[in-house]
């Protein structure tokens, strides 16, 4: 069907997302498991809690129920940078304030905002390769050319980041790149985290080039996996070597780590932006759900959420756990991935004769033994340098009920020998 005429040009530019069909097909056909969305587990919601926090919110109080402000409720404002600056182990400070967190619907809404205030079309934002398929939505809704970077199990690939920068340097692109956007944890899809050396390195590169831009070179940091962490130690952030305040926008969620549906995410920003942003959130919505960002803050207050991390955490380890020691059970060997120590997913990689597109024959048997998983490629930007690889698939352990979990990669193992694997 062609796009008509008198759309704007967002809306002719920008397709449907995947996410939104994956999502749909999964709902829709309540047989399939559902290895593709990356929903969260039912198992480990806390209902109870949040029941009981309900109950206490509005007991001698409505006001949870009324509007709020633009930039947040300032009771979370502040218990959000409180959190971060502790699992930085920095502190709050002239530099860093309360006032430089800005509430958000799901860190979702700050990516976009940002990409927002920052880009016009035709600007350049520098992504890994593969980097979380959503965003690269928001780059072709608002005319962004994302331009991918090599990603390591250690984070991006700093030679990579430098020939990249040089590259547009010398074709007189710099100027237009605007920032860059990493997945510094348990990265969607892969689950590799980025190191600290290499955030430190990245940081420094970037800097090296703003004269040549003209302009300062931002890092969107998505830590929105953060709190998914159910081994080894946590990785000091790139918000954490912002120690003016002035590069790093620093993104994550309370969805993941405690409810999904709740959908209240928040940005740590650099001071210039903050301003920026909170006029594209006010043409917007001019605030998020008030109710919901209460509830958070007395999750906070309470300890409830401290309380629910653990749980949460060691119900992700035992999900993954079932589904790294089916993968090792009903793959062929040909298959190779890399364990997690957090977030949701594992990324197989088939040989590169593979096809795992959605367009493909693996995919359609997939969908016909009804198992679902998120084709690689949707994950690779498009690139003149490179064709979108095409044998990769991301696996989610979040959302299936654990006991399909087996049964899932079961099916998608004898799928992939069917095809000749
Ligand atoms: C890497 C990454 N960033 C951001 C988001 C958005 O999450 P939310 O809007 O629920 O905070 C997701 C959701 O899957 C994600 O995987």
């Amino acid at each position: 069907m062609s796009t008509p005429h008198y759309l704007s040009s967002l809306a002719r530019r920008s397709s449907d997302p995947a996410i939104s069909w994956l999502m749909k097909l999964t709902l829709d056909q309540p047989h399939l498991i559902s290895l593709a969305a990356g929903f969260t587990d039912n198992e480990t919601l806390p209902a109870a809690e949040v029941g009981a926090l309900v109950g206490e919110l509005l007991r001698d109080d409505a006001t949870a129920l009324q509007y709020g402000s633009t930039a947040g409720d300032p009771e979370l404002r502040k218990l959000t940078l409180d959190r971060v600056c502790a699992q930085d182990g920095i502190a709050p400070g002239a530099a860093l304030a309360a006032d430089d967190v800005v509430v958000t619907n799901g860190s979702q809404q700050l990516l976009y905002l940002l990409s927002e205030v920052l880009c016009d079309a035709g600007d350049i934002v520098l992504v890994e390769d593969p980097t979380y398929f959503v965003y690269l939505g928001i780059c072709e809704a608002l005319g962004i050319d994302a331009t991918p970077v090599r990603m390591e199990p250690d984070g991006i690939a700093l030679d990579d980041l430098q020939r990249t920068l040089q590259r547009l340097k010398d074709s007189g692109a710099l100027g237009r790149l605007k920032f860059v956007y990493l997945v510094t944890y348990f990265q969607n899809p892969t689950g590799w985290t980025t190191s600290f050396e290499k955030k430190r390195e990245a940081l420094a590169i970037l800097r090296h080039y703003e004269a040549a831009a003209g302009h300062p070179l931002f890092v969107l940091e998505d830590a929105g996996y953060r709190d998914l962490r159910f081994a080894g130690p946590d990785t000091p952030s790139l918000k954490s070597l912002d120690a003016a305040n002035e590069r790093v926008a620093y993104s994550n969620t309370y969805t993941k780590p405690f409810a999904t549906g709740i959908k209240v995410g928040y940005g740590v920003l650099p001071r210039p932006l903050v301003r920026h942003v909170l006029r594209s959130k006010g043409n917007h919505d001019f605030g998020s759900a008030n109710f919901n960002q209460r509830l958070i803050a007395l999750a906070l207050r309470s300890g409830v959420y401290d309380r629910h991390l653990p749980k949460m955490q060691a119900g992700y380890r035992r999900r993954k756990e079932r589904m790294g020691g089916a993968l090792t059970k009903y793959f062929p060997p040909a298959a190779k991935w890399q364990e997690t120590s957090g977030g949701l997913y594992f990324w197989p990689e088939l040989p590169a004769s593979c096809n795992t597109s959605h367009d493909g024959a693996i995919f359609r048997a997939a969908l016909d033994a009804g198992v679902l998983y998120v084709p690689g490629d949707l994950c690779f930007a498009p690139s003149p340098l490179r064709p979108k690889p095409k044998n990769c698939m991301r696996l989610s352990f979040g959302g299936t009920p654990s006991a399909q979990i087996e049964e899932g990669i079961q099916r998608l193992g004898a799928v992939l020998r069917s095809q000749g694997m």
